[in-house]
């Protein structure tokens, strides 16, 4: 596993940035998997301003709430606001969880199979909406959320209660099937998680730790 320390924000942004970017030259029919939540921002405001071509990409999320997709914060919403409308990608290439959930996977076997899954790391060590306890082997599907992960992401509602309580995530075992895994971590509050999740025992209590586990496994973090 490649683990790198950067400098700052604006640094592990860009250096993912170059890593999407190099993927998206050398093929151009790509499945990407892409994550939510504060870390990826600057990423995809990198990825904005790049001249690169997303017309034969097609984006895959992690994880959905359930709620109304045009919610503010739902993570259609999300996307769309930092990256999709600011990108040439159709909007029919770009997906989101559904019941059937298996459908789904169905969907991204379809294509072949996913290139290069982004992904974030909660301060739980969950991945996706995969909270600690989640199976390594398990697909996508319903979830409740963890209650760290409620109070964690009520910051970007007005109240607690507004959290939704209940997600569709990719599975960890959907995850580990990807060609190649990037782990994206910001600040201070992840380090001890990420020191567990990198270097403590692979435990499903520890969800992110199964990464220890892939062959193609790069982690960026400040
Ligand atoms: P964050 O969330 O980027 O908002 O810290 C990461 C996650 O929960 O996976």
């Amino acid at each position: 596993m490649k683990v790198k320390k950067l400098n700052s924000y604006k640094e592990l942004s860009s250096t993912v940035a170059d890593i999407v970017e190099e993927q998206l030259v050398e093929k151009v029919f790509q499945q990407l998997v892409l994550p939510t939540g504060s870390t990826p921002i600057g990423l995809y405001k990198e990825l904005a301003k790049r001249n690169l071509n997303w017309s034969y990409v097609r984006t895959f999320n992690l994880d959905v709430y359930i709620m109304n997709p045009n919610h503010s914060q739902s993570y259609q919403t999300f996307m769309k606001e930092n990256l999709f409308n600011r990108i040439n990608i159709y909007p029919d290439n770009c997906h989101f969880p559904f019941r059937p959930t298996l459908a789904y996977e169905d969907k991204i076997n379809y294509f072949g199979g996913v290139d290069l899954c982004i992904l974030g790391i909660g301060s739980n060590g969950h991945i996706a909406f995969n909270e600690p306890g989640s199976s390594f082997k398990s697909r996508t599907r319903v979830v409740d959320l963890d209650e760290q992960t409620i109070q964690d992401n009520s910051r970007f509602f007005d109240s607690v209660d507004d959290v939704p309580k209940r997600a569709i995530t990719m599975g960890i075992g959907t995850i580990m099937e990807s060609k190649k895994i990037i782990l994206m971590a910001s600040g201070d509050h992840k380090k001890d998680i990420l020191e567990k999740a990198l270097n403590g025992k692979v435990t499903e209590d520890v969800p992110a730790s199964v990464l220890q586990t892939h062959k193609n496994v790069e982690v960026y973090y400040h």
